[in-house]
């Protein structure tokens, strides 16, 4: 007898911004401690698997050239993770993975992360699996810290590594600009630059993130833009100089403020309603100092099939 072969399953995943990120010292593990601030954006990758004869991974779209597409992929990783976690063997967890990039790669708004977490809850739809999002978050977690924040979406505070979330209320949707840098910034290498800055000297740390959280539901951009934050900012900027320009760019073409978004280089500009923000973008395009612009808001939710329910 034939077996049926299910049809392909298409999830559309959300990139993040940090709209505070303080980071704490480095733990035995090599990570830091943090407190941060997640907001999910309408800035999307897209993420089909297929049952198939012909494993593998497929990149199409914005930084397609620089994304691996062997077993350091980290959808592929996921899919892998996934396969383990419910005991299937080789032969029955042959999938086809396929990103279709909207997210800038190495950009720090979390796009191999959100690939991770688009995949588990692809093949948990594939595969018919009866698992929660929460046990998908728990294998989201070994993948990487930004992972089970792209499973959610909305707005959270993360803890731990980032892998620890609550979500945060927030009464408003946010209008965002995001100017793409010409090349990624490596992760690992801002936050080592962030140790070697404070070794050097004392470069200030953002303080509590509870300001930012009131702001989030007083609804009032105004407040929250006052209050954006970032400790690695000081480092993304360190090895990237040409940010200071382009944070100052965004801000002189009318946004209320910007930030590094997480490790950089992308630059986040939040902006007083969906009017002003498509403006900014226009002037920012134009002034010569990034490769691409975007508008966006936020929040989103995370992970989501296309076209489907929402299971798991
Ligand atoms: O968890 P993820 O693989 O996304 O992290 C990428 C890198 O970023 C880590 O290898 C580590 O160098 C750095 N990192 C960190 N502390 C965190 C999160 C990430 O030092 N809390």
């Amino acid at each position: 007898m034939l077996a049926v072969v299910p049809p392909p399953v298409t999830v559309r995943v959300p990139a993040k911004v940090n709209l505070h990120l303080s980071v704490g010292d480095v733990r035995p593990d090599g990570y830091h401690e943090l407190v941060t601030v997640f907001q999910a954006l309408s800035l999307t990758d897209e993420v089909t698997v297929a049952v198939t004869e012909d494993p593998g991974v497929e990149v199409y779209g914005e930084g397609e050239g620089s994304v691996p597409t062997g077993a350091n992929n980290l959808a592929w990783k996921a899919a892998q993770a996934l396969a383990a976690h419910v005991g299937k063997a080789d032969g029955e967890s042959k999938v086809r993975v396929v990103l279709r990039k909207g997210i800038p790669v190495a950009g720090g708004m979390a796009g191999g992360s959100a690939d991770a977490a688009a995949t588990l809850v692809g093949l948990a739809s594939l595969w018919k699996l009866d698992i929660s999002r929460d046990e998908l978050a728990g294998i989201a977690a070994k993948l990487g810290s930004d992972v089970p924040f792209a499973l959610y979406g909305g707005t959270a505070l993360g803890t731990g590594r980032g892998e620890q979330l609550v979500p945060v209320l927030s009464r408003h949707t946010f209008h965002w600009v995001l100017a793409f840098d010409q090349r990624g910034l490596s992760t690992p290498r801002v936050f080592g630059e962030l140790d070697r800055l404070r070794e050097e000297g004392t470069p200030p740390r953002i303080g509590s993130h509870t300001p930012v959280v009131e702001a989030l539901a007083s609804g009032d951009p105004r407040q929250l833009a006052l209050l954006l934050g970032n400790d690695l900012q000081a480092a993304a900027v360190s090895l990237r100089p040409g940010l200071r320009r382009t944070l100052r760019a965004g801000v002189n073409a009318g946004a209320l403020a910007g930030t590094v978004s997480g490790s950089g280089p992308t630059c986040a500009f939040l902006c007083a309603d969906a009017q002003s923000a498509v403006e900014v973008a226009a002037e920012l395009s134009g002034a010569g100092v990034c490769r691409t612009v975007r508008v966006a808001h936020g929040p989103v939710p995370g992970a989501r099939l296309v076209g489907g329910d929402d299971a798991p």
